[in-house]
């Protein structure tokens, strides 16, 4: 069996003001916006980064209820989670320990699942198919 990640897709940081984060990261490392999308069933409106093949995903939540505002209500601002570009399988391959049992649609027609931080070590993973 190969790896079943294949690259690391963005990392995401979750901020409470997007524009701010936006602008910081603008003025400081001349990183520009590639793509912005709000994802109402999660609840939050991200940005993506380009650095190189991967991304900086900022994350702010749309409502207060979304799982980024607890996370930020929580533990303040900060990492949220790694993207990593995976194989189909990498799912199943995660022994069913995941918060998404099958894959649903993502940002930039992606499709995602979610690897539960208790059994990933403390981190929570987010495992992204880039469609073809
Ligand atoms: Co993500």
């Amino acid at each position: 069996m190969g790896p079943l990640l294949t690259e690391i897709d963005h990392v995401a940081i979750a901020v409470h003001d997007i524009e701010a984060a936006i602008t910081w990261y603008a003025e400081v490392f001349g990183a520009t916006v590639e793509h912005r999308e709000i994802v109402e069933s999660d609840g939050v409106s991200e940005a993506l980064l380009r650095v190189a093949d991967s991304y900086i995903q900022l994350l702010t939540p749309t409502r207060d209820d979304s799982p980024v505002a607890k996370y930020l209500a929580k533990r303040g601002e900060g990492l949220h989670h790694i993207g990593y570009r995976a194989v189909r399988d990498a799912v199943k391959a995660s022994g069913g320990r995941v918060i998404d049992e099958s894959p649903r649609p993502g940002s930039r027609g992606t499709t995602v699942a979610f690897v539960h931080p208790t059994t990933s070590f403390g981190t929570l993973i987010e495992l992204v198919q880039v469609p073809s």
